[in-house]
C-alpha cells in the first residue's frame, strides 16, 4: 500500500516536472503594452520548433526550405503579402527584412514573433490565434514558419543571432 503511494506520487512529480520544463521558459510580451502574451491551448500544437522557441527564443525553421515554403503559403493566406509585398520588402506596410525596423526588437525572432502575434499601436493588427477573431488566427508553429519565410529574404539576418 505504502509503496504504491510512493510510486504514484513520484510518477506525478515526474509528469509535472516534464510539463513545466516544456512550457515555462522565456517570457513573451506584447509590442503594444509590454504585458505578457498568454497562449490559448489551441495556439499550441507541440512541434519541436514550438518547444524550442518557447524555451530559448530560437526559431529552428529559419534556413529550413520546407518550413519556408509552408511559411510562404501562410504569409499569402493571412494577407501579409498585400501590405508587406510578396518578398517582404514592403508595400503599404514597412519592409520586414531589416536590418532596420520600426520596432528594433524585430531583428530577433522573439521580437518579431511578439509584434506579429499581438500587433502594434501603429496600424498592424494582432494575428495570433484567438486575438484577430475567436477560433481563428495563426498558431505558434505557423507563425514561426511565416517568420522563417520573411528571414529567407535577408541571409545576413537569421533572427537567431546570439542564441
Ligand atoms: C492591412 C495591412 C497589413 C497586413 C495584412 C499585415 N500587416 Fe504587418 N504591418 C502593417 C503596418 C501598417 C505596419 C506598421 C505598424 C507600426 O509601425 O506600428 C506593420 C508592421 C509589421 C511588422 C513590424 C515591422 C517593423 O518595422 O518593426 C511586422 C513584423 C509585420 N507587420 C508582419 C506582418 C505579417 C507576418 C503579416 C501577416 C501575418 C502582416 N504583417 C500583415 C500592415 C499590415
Amino acid at each position: 500500500m505504502f509503496s504504491k503511494k510512493v510510486i504514484v506520487s513520484s510518477l506525478l512529480a515526474a509528469l509535472v516536472g516534464i510539463s513545466s520544463l516544456t512550457y515555462a521558459n522565456i517570457k513573451l510580451v506584447k509590442t503594444t503594452d509590454g504585458s505578457e502574451i498568454k497562449f490559448p491551448e489551441k495556439a499550441l500544437v507541440g512541434t519541436d520548433a514550438e518547444k524550442e522557441f518557447l524555451k530559448s527564443g530560437k526559431n529552428i525553421y529559419v534556413g529550413d526550405a520546407k518550413a519556408e515554403a509552408d511559411g510562404k503559403k501562410r504569409y499569402n493566406m493571412w494577407s501579409c503579402t498585400q501590405c508587406h509585398g510578396p518578398t517582404a520588402k514592403g508595400q503599404v506596410g514597412p519592409g520586414l527584412t531589416g536590418p532596420k525596423y520600426n520596432y528594433a526588437k524585430d531583428a530577433t525572432n522573439k521580437g518579431m514573433f511578439e509584434t506579429i502575434w499581438a500587433g502594434t499601436n501603429g496600424g498592424m493588427g494582432a494575428k495570433g490565434y484567438g486575438l484577430m477573431a475567436a477560433e481563428d488566427g495563426v498558431t505558434v508553429d505557423e507563425l514561426l514558419k511565416i517568420i522563417a519565410f520573411v528571414r529567407s529574404h535577408n541571409k545576413d539576418l537569421s533572427g537567431n543571432e546570439g542564441l
